[in-house]
């Protein structure tokens, strides 16, 4: 083997037996950023002048391929030569080059590769183009090579979902030609001597397999149909659809679209949420802290909310001891758990052996001293500060005084609780959402006394279940109610003042949440929240102002759709705008003396958006939340907010 040469600061190279083996290392994940590019484009340039080299392998330093193109570059100056240069550069060499994916490749990492004349990867490589995510489409030949090698319509579906091909499904797709079963850089030194004076396969110059129309539309329909209006994905089929013309005017339309998607406020917003979901974990004073070890988790509760944690838990290969309060209760608990993994095991999300490993680490109980295995206890026991407290003291005398006691509460004062037990240090709060098993969001409580290992510990559970966590402080409600509750009372002040709630819903969902508030309420039912009004209004500020519009409702028996009426009324089940309910709006309007007046959509957005903004400031203040971007991540993550839209504090930012 040679000595290094040096392309750049990220690209260098070895040459054995002829072949130039071009390694890109620019941490975290390889990204194609300028000094990449310029790497690539001097060795490409070198490997052609030099004659006693017969081809190239490309491969990266780390776990990662190519992530992408470098996405903190986006919306900065230009900086030559762009990704598609090198792009052609790679596919017109005269040499053989190969790609050499020891890992994931995605967005232009994978484009690169499949500019490539080969493509061998390792057991560990994916792949995918998720730019979508970003609001983009794929802008380095993605939607013009991809349906050359695959298809029109796979290159449709794996383009619009933006979603992960594993090594297997690459390979039978056809995106990579071999696995390399040993090392992978001496399985790409044997390919490219094979390659060597044979005609080399340019992808680009391979003709798109003809495809029936009927199932193009058939796969796109549906993904289009949840698009809820973002432009990337309609114009990704767009250009996939079209790839049959001439490939430089493919590259050509997709180029210029990719530019005017990329400086577009849906892709600004897309990016927030992307920097934002990585951010959220840090935690400043959390930098050296290690988390405590967690394999066994209890979980006391085994009603809808505790068994969906418990799936979660299983799923992330924990040991779980499920808690309930007779044995009959425990052991449908234990049923409801069995019947959500079957689902996984029908559905095909999970296979018998990993439903029989997850059954196995499930136990269930009605004795509490059987949860003293336990490194980490969450509760998900009715929300009532009596139960709960009763339950943590009982708790604090059979679990080690170093495991973790968590609360699943939504809305008691978690320092409450913690302050009833012997170590207040060792509780949070774990706000998961419902169902817990599908909802990747998970407020992770920090209380007056949670110790920083602790705080640690609930992090790094949530990472392993999965979920997206994000930290706060104690409030009534936390982030995520909190502000739901002002957007709420905004809602029914909307509705006093002269909007109907099909009217807001209709803005809601017209602004890209997947349904209104008053449906959804209708679909969580309306007795937990007049419940909570009722509690709260001995001390209610009189000179505050309160609707009472939903109260009158309740108080009809109007409680949401299992009522069969709330908001709507539910004739055959569905949702139909109820003339008695604009009676009850209308009079409590006149009772107050309010001249209804009516609202544009935009208006009715732009009062909801400012209430959520205004209560978002507020836990800012307060300390409640550490950074705007983790307030627009829970309500994109836990209330339908539309991503694309960035969240509120985005969007008023
Ligand atoms: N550009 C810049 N930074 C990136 C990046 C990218 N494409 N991808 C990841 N990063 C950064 C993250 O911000 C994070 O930075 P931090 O440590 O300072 O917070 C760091 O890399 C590690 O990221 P993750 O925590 O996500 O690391 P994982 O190991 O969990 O995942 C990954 C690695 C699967 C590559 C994941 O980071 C990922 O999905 N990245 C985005 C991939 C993507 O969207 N690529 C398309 C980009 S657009 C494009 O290519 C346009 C082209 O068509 C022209």
């Amino acid at each position: 083997m040679s000595d290094v040469t040096t392309f750049s600061a990220t690209v260098s190279a070895t040459t054995r037996n002829g072949i130039l083996l071009v390694t890109i290392d620019n941490p975290p994940v390889n990204a194609t950023s300028a000094d990449v590019r310029l790497g690539l484009s001097r060795a490409l340039a070198h490997a052609e002048a030099e004659p006693t080299i017969s081809g190239m392998a490309i491969t990266g330093a780390g776990k990662t391929f190519v992530g992408g193109a470098d996405i903190r570059e986006f919306g900065k100056p230009p900086v030559e030569p762009t990704l598609p240069d090198v792009i052609e550069k790679i596919e017109a060499l005269s040499k053989p080059v190969v790609a050499a994916l020891n890992g994931t490749a995605l967005g232009g990492g994978l484009e690169l590769a499949l500019a490539c004349h080969y493509r061998i990867a390792s057991p560990m490589a994916q792949v995918g183009l998720p730019e979508v995510k970003l609001g983009i489409v794929p802008g380095a030949g993605g939607t013009q090579r991809l349906p050359r090698l695959i298809g029109v319509p796979a290159a449709i579906e794996l383009i619009t979902s933006g979603r992960i091909a594993k090594i297997n499904e690459a390979l039978s797709l056809g995106i990579l030609d071999e696995l390399a079963e040993t090392d992978l850089i001496d399985v790409a030194i044997n390919a490219l001597q094979k390659l060597a004076g044979t005609p080399l396969r340019r992808t680009g110059e391979l003709a798109v397999a003809p495809a029936d129309p009927i199932e193009i539309e058939k796969v796109s329909g549906k993904l289009l149909a949840k698009a809820r209006g973002q432009k990337a994905l309609a114009e990704a089929v767009r250009l996939i659809a079209s790839s049959h013309r001439p490939l430089g005017e493919g590259l050509a339309d997709e180029r210029a679209t990719f530019l005017t998607l990329r400086d577009s406020r849906e892709a600004a917003a897309l990016r927030h949420v992307f920097f934002a979901e990585r951010e959220t974990s840090k935690v400043t004073g959390l930098e050296d802290v290690d988390a405590r070890p967690v394999n066994t988790i209890g979980i006391c509760g085994l009603g809808l909310m505790g068994s969906g944690i418990a799936v979660s838990a299983l799923g992330a290969g924990y040991t779980v001891i499920g808690l309930d309060q007779t044995p009959e209760a425990a052991e449908k608990g234990r049923e409801r758990i069995i019947g959500l993994l079957e689902r996984n095991l029908a559905s095909g999300r999970q296979d018998q052996a990993g439903f029989d490993a997850q059954t196995a680490r499930l136990s269930v109980t009605a004795t509490d001293a059987d949860l003293a295995a336990c490194d980490l206890v969450i509760e998900a026991v009715f929300d009532d500060l009596d139960v709960k407290i009763d339950l943590f003291r009982r708790l604090d005398k059979v679990i080690r005084p170093d495991t973790i006691l968590a609360t699943n509460t939504s809305y008691l004062n978690p320092d409450e609780i913690a302050s009833a037990t012997r170590h207040p240090g060792r509780v949070l709060g774990l706000h998961f959402f419902s169902p817990a098993h599908v909802m990747r969001l998970l407020e992770v409580v920090r209380c007056s006394e949670t110790a920083t290992d602790v705080l640690a510990t609930g992090l790094a559970v949530a990472k392993r279940l999965r979920k997206l966590p994000v930290v706060t402080g104690v409030t009534e409600g936390f982030i995520g109610n909190r502000i739901f509750s002002a957007y709420r009372r905004e809602a029914e002040f909307l509705l006093e003042d002269g909007a109907l709630p099909h009217e807001i819903d209709a803005a809601l969902e017209d602004y890209g949440f997947p349904m209104g508030l008053f449906a959804v309420n209708d679909m969580a039912g309306l007795e937990i929240a007049w419940a909570r009004r009722k509690r709260q209004m001995a001390t209610r500020d009189p000179f505050e102002r309160y609707v009472e519009i939903a109260d009158r409702l309740c108080e009809t028996g109007r409680l949401g759709q299992k009522s069969g009426r709330g908001w709507y009324a539910y004739p055959d089940g569905k949702r139909t705008v109820d003339p008695q309910v604009t009676a009850i709006i209308e009079a409590e309007r006149a009772k107050k003396g309010v001249a209804a007046r009516s609202f544009s959509r935009e208006e009715i957005q732009q009062r909801l958006l400012n209430a959520m903004a205004a209560e978002g400031e507020a836990l800012l203040a307060e300390g409640i939340a550490a950074r705007a971007s983790d307030i627009d991540l829970v309500m994109i993550n836990g209330y339908g907010f539309p991503a694309h839209k960035g969240g509120p504090m985005f969007e008023k930012g």
